[in-house]
């Protein structure tokens, strides 16, 4: 399937990460204007410098681990995962899928030296036909992915889903930024609620973060299925 490139080259800057574990540096380009996948969000970095410290104490953590990420953006967190030896799907909306394609192929050099993995195809949560639901996954990410209503049924539905037709239930690890709206806040009260119905769920204190890289704004969850 072929989507419209949503970007030219001069509306590009590009921002480098630094992921010291193995001393590679992503470059990830995020577009002068755009919508909310343009630029890289917080959360990402809460939950890739999170991957990148479980390495530094386990250097196996990720090697050859089948990691599908949620609602990528321009790739921050999935293509971390993918230097850190990952096999990693990146997914977001057919929109987002050129910018997302584009960052992987700039990144893809210092992927393969590591022995990881990465590609993006689209997933738009809710779509029961997707072909990536039935592909099975040891790991599944998402940051910063609840941030409007109509998503959260079909987001929690995906993740069900993805929990569903395997036999060893991934690990989610999941950041979102707790916004200060009235709006935002009861968004993410009722998504925690209806999580919990269905998966266990164990919030990772900021002690137990990356040093550089936590804020008391934006929590990072493990979860599984119960
Ligand atoms: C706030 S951005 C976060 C992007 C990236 N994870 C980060 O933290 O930098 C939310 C992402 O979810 C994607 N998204 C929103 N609704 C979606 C849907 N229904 N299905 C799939 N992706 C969706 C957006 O395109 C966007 O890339």
């Amino acid at each position: 399937m072929s989507h419209r490139s949503t970007f030219h080259l001069n509306d590009l800057f590009p921002r480098e990460i630094d992921i010291e574990v193995c001393l590679k540096t992503l470059k990830i380009y995020q577009k002068l204007e755009g919508d909310v996948n343009c630029v890289v969000w917080d959360a990402s970095l809460v939950l890739a410098k999170y991957l990148e410290m479980m390495c530094h104490h386990k250097p196996d953590f990720l090697s050859g681990v089948r990691v599908l990420e949620l609602g990528s953006g321009l790739g921050v967190v999935g293509l971390t995962a993918a230097t850190l030896g990952a096999q990693v799907t990146l997914t977001d909306l057919p929109e987002a899928l050129p910018l997302l394609r584009l960052n992987i192929a700039e990144n893809k050099s210092k992927i393969v030296s590591m022995g990881g993995y990465a590609i993006a195809e689209s997933l738009v949560w809710g779509d029961n036909n997707s072909e990536i639901k039935k592909q099975e996954f040891d790991m599944i990410l998402l940051a910063d992915c609840v941030y409007y209503e109509d998503a959260i049924d079909p987001l929690i539905e995906t993740l069900q889903c993805l929990n569903n037709i395997i036999t060893k239930k991934p690990t989610i690890y999941l950041t979102q930024e707790l916004r200060d709206s009235d709006v935002q806040k009861k968004l993410w009260k009722t998504f925690y609620e209806k999580i919990s119905e269905y998966f266990y769920i164990e919030s990772i204190p900021e002690d137990q973060q990356h040093i550089n890289y936590r804020s008391a704004d934006i929590v990072l969850l493990k979860m599984t299925k119960k």
